[in-house]
């Protein structure tokens, strides 16, 4: 929502930014109009898809959060991959705890920016990229840690979940593995380990 907000706020000042510094005739405005359309959508588009294939951006609480970090138990030789690192709250946290690795993915882009920005200003060693995690290699991974809808932990039960070393960890956030029972659980906080 608040997304949409900004785009919207975006979409508009760009497009009387453009008219102020050059104006334009009648079919030059319809042109800049949808040039500037097409250029918003692309921004938007990532974010909208995140939002249906794997969950809107909402807040860990401080609870939730501490519980992920105590069931992760992080050791110095952990790779951590957070699936939507929204902005950046758990694997900047993650990183604190000393791991060799806190990779965080975010596909919506005003949510990465303020990732990004958050790391900059805290100069974390969390490292945040602007990609679509269902197209991400994650066999490196010793812990993965996510907080997505139920529908999309089916998908990595099918298509990341048997692709893990053994050993490797899961910290989900409120959803439920399918299928695979929970060694520990902790403020509905997760721990699966592949066996
Ligand atoms: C509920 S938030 C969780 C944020 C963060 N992990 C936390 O616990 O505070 C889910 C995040 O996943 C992101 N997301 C959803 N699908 C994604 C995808 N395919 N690739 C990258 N990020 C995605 C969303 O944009 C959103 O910011």
């Amino acid at each position: 929502m608040l997304e949409a907000i900004f785009v919207l706020i975006a979409m508009f000042g760009a497009f009387y930014f453009v008219e102020f510094v050059y104006p334009l005739n009648e079919r030059g405005g319809i042109f800049a109009f949808f040039v500037i359309l097409v250029a918003v959508f692309l921004i938007i588009a990532p974010g909208m898809y995140s939002m249906i294939t794997g969950a809107p951006f909402v807040l860990t609480t401080k609870k939730r959060l501490s519980a992920m970090i105590k069931l992760g138990n992080f050791k110095k030789t952990d790779v951590v991959y957070d699936l939507g690192c929204g902005d950046g709250r758990i694997v900047r946290e993650v990183a604190k705890c000393g791991v060799k690795k806190a990779i965080g993915y975010e596909f919506s882009f005003f949510t990465f920016l303020l990732a990004k920005l958050r790391t900059f200003l805290n100069g974390g060693a969390e490292e945040i990229y602007f990609r679509n995690f269902w197209k991400e290699d994650f066999t490196d991974s010793t812990v993965i840690v996510c907080f997505l809808l139920p529908k999309p932990m089916e998908k990595i039960k099918k298509e990341i979940w048997p692709k893990l070393k053994k050993g490797t960890r899961i910290v989900s956030n409120d959803a439920k593995l399918p299928g695979v029972v929970p060694e520990k659980e902790l403020h509905k906080v997760f721990l699966y380990i592949k066996k």
